[in-house]
């Protein structure tokens, strides 16, 4: 219909207007569309069949979404000669599920560590077993019971790692692990959240593919979940997974990008702010008579102390710390911070708290959690960048309640 036709009331009620833009905007829009218009049937088709760039649909790519991803993949590629490539998904386990589904087939094995997120250690379990898809635990820090598994087992066709890992902050040799997966013809995927790219890059060491929860660092302010996957195969990341993502329907959704997109700008200034923040509470936390220990990466004794200076360039904001009374003072602790708020969520702008014992891995069995290090007043804390004197003084007000 011609805009000069006169219309009806209710064809102007639907009709969409095209609206004049008269200068570009200068921050990201939310492109809240669920399609997109082409302006012939000739483009129409050159988009559809792949001959020219453009977008059809959003559960198959976004202006806000693509614009999340691109930034995120220069994040992470920032020392490659080549860009990866990245597609945002609906949540951190979305992007982990995608990934891995476009990566194995029936047969195939995953090679991993007991101490996963354990969302993960579940997907791995309860979907992907079923699916002859099978997870193999191992210590991926012990690179010679690595290779022994890579060596017995030809169907172990991924190492899937988190580094440093949750909440006893174990790191992996990433180098180490992508030339014994190399040598042993399978792919390496690394979960990065709790680094982010500013402070480690696993594609440096030569890992294949990353994903992150965008939920925590990259968003930082606690109002959206997402995820995303990358790769250093940037036709397979656009062929094999993006195909595995828009059938699927695990892409992400233009509001939630666009927060992360928001939250990303400060995220070099969030993250020197934890990092500060945590290193002096931690050394205020090994010195204190209630404490029995604090794993936080930049304490020499941590054992991995070494590891982490060689492969990341700051210490990040996760620590932990166990306290002498076992599980009472564990309880009592926790009921009494005020600072830092009880969620089960990390990676906020404010400090979080979290008791692995009775929340995270209240699942795994007592012996399984103690072997790995989660004892019962294990206290885990993503700290936040409020000023210092203040963590300090209630962290202190709650150890002696
Ligand atoms: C290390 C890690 N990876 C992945 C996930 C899953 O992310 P999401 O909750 O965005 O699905 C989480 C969630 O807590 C996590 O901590």
């Amino acid at each position: 219909m011609k805009e000069s036709t006169k219309l009806g009331f209710g064809s102007l009620c639907a009709k969409e207007i095209k609206p004049s833009i008269t200068a570009a905007p200068h921050i990201l829009p939310i492109y809240a569309t669920s399609s997109f218009a082409f302006e012939t049937l000739d483009q129409g088709i050159n988009i559809f069949t792949g001959k020219e760039k453009g977008h059809v649909y959003g559960r198959y790519g976004n202006p806000t979404m693509d614009a999340v991803a691109e930034k995120i993949a220069r994040m992470e590629s920032g020392d490659l000669e080549t860009p990866a490539a990245a597609l945002l998904c609906s949540s951190g386990m979305a992007a982990i599920h995608t990934l891995v589904l476009s990566l194995m087939k029936p047969g195939d094995k995953i090679l991993t560590q007991a101490n996963l997120y354990g969302g993960t250690t579940e997907l791995f379990q309860k979907i992907f077993a079923p699916l002859q898809i099978e997870p193999v635990f191992c210590r991926l820090k012990d690179l010679e019971a690595v290779e022994d598994q890579l060596k017995s087992d030809p169907s172990i066709k991924l190492i899937y790692f988190e580094t440093p890992a949750n909440p006893t902050l174990e790191c992996v040799d990433m180098a180490q692990l992508a030339m014994l997966a190399n040598k042993y013809g399978a792919k390496t995927l690394a979960d990065n959240t709790f680094m982010t790219p500013y402070f480690q890059r696993p594609f440096n060491y030569g890992i294949d593919f990353i994903i992150h929860s965008t939920t925590k660092f990259l968003n930082g302010h606690g109002n959206c979940i997402a995820g995303v996957m990358l790769g250093r195969d940037v036709e397979f990341m656009q062929t094999k997974v993006w195909t595995t993502m828009k059938l699927s329907g695990t892409n992400a959704n233009p509001f939630d990008s666009w927060l992360v997109y928001n939250g990303m700008k400060t995220l070099h200034v969030r993250m020197d702010r934890h990092e500060l923040n945590a290193t002096a509470l931690a050394e205020h936390l090994a010195g204190h008579p209630l404490v029995n220990r604090v794993n936080y990466l930049s304490l020499t004794n941590h054992p991995d102390h070494l590891l982490a200076k060689r492969q990341m360039s700051g210490f990040g904001a996760m620590l932990s710390f166990e306290l002498k009374g076992g599980l009472e003072a564990g309880k009592n602790f926790m009921n009494a911070i005020r600072i830092g708020t009880l969620a089960p969520t990390l990676g906020d702008v404010d400090t979080l708290i979290l008791h692995p014992a009775t929340m995270s891995h209240l699942n795994i069995p007592r012996e399984i959690r103690l072997a790995n290090g989660i004892t019962d007043g294990l206290i885990r804390v993503s700290v936040g960048i409020e000023d210092l004197q203040d963590l300090i003084s209630d962290f202190d007000r709650a150890l002696e309640a």
